[in-house]
C-alpha cells in the first residue's frame, strides 16, 4: 500500500454512461464501512449513474433512483450494511440536515473510528458547507465527448480503496 500520509487521485475518462456504471461497480469491491463518498461537478455529469454502479456492485438489485426529490435513499445490503445515497442539492440550509435525521447517519469526528455500519454516498456534498468529513472526492467534468472523473483520497482508508482500484 502506498504511504498512508500521501494523497492519492486518479483521473478516468468515461466515453458513456455504462462505462461510468462499471467504474462505481469496481469502486464498490474497495468500499468498507465506514465510508463516505463525496461526488461533485455540474448537473447531468453521472454522479447518479456512478452510485448506481456503487449500489450494484454491493449486490443490491431492484432499480436505484436518484434521491432528487426524497434527498435520501437508503438500501440495506448483506452483512448488516447500510448504503445511503444523498442528493444535497435541495437541501435549503444546514439546519435542515438536523431536522431530516442526517446527523445520525453521518459519523461525526473521526471516521477510522467510527462503528457505523455505513457506507454513504452524497451528491453536492457543497450544499453543507465545510461540514462532512469524506474518503474520497468523486469529481466530475462535462467533456465533448467524454466525462473526466478525478477521485481523491482525502483518508488513509480513501488512500488504500484507490490503491486497490488502480493498482
Ligand atoms: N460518460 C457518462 N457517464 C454518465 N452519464 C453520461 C455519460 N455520458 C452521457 N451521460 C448522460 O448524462 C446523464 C447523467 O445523469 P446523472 O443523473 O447521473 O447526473 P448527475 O450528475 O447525478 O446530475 P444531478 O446533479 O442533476 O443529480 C445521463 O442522462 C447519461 O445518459
Ligand atoms: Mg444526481
Amino acid at each position: 500500500m502506498t504511504d498512508s500520509n500521501a494523497p492519492l487521485s486518479a483521473a478516468v475518462s468515461l466515453r458513456d454512461i455504462k462505462a461510468t456504471a462499471n467504474l462505481g461497480k469496481s469502486l464498490a469491491s474497495t468500499l468498507q464501512p465506514p465510508f463516505v463518498l463525496a461526488l461533485t461537478g455540474p448537473m447531468g455529469a453521472g454522479k447518479t449513474a456512478l452510485c448506481q454502479g456503487i449500489v450494484h456492485g454491493k449486490g443490491y438489485r431492484g432499480r436505484v433512483k436518484s434521491p432528487t426529490y426524497t434527498l435520501c435513499e437508503t438500501y440495506s445490503l448483506d452483512h448488516g450494511m447500510t448504503l445511503y445515497h444523498l442528493d444535497l442539492y435541495r437541501l435549503n440550509d444546514c439546519s435542515d440536515w438536523e431536522v431530516l435525521g442526517f446527523d445520525e447517519i453521518l459519523p461525526s469526528g473521526d471516521l477510522e473510528k467510527s462503528s457505523t455500519e455505513s457506507i454513504i454516498l452524497i451528491e453536492w456534498p457543497e450544499r453543507l458547507g465545510e461540514a462532512i468529513s469524506t474518503d474520497i472526492i468523486v469529481s466530475f467534468e462535462i467533456l465533448s465527448e467524454t466525462r473526466l472523473v478525478t477521485l481523491c483520497a482525502q483518508s488513509r482508508k480513501g488512500v488504500a480503496c484507490l490503491a486497490a482500484l488502480f493498482a
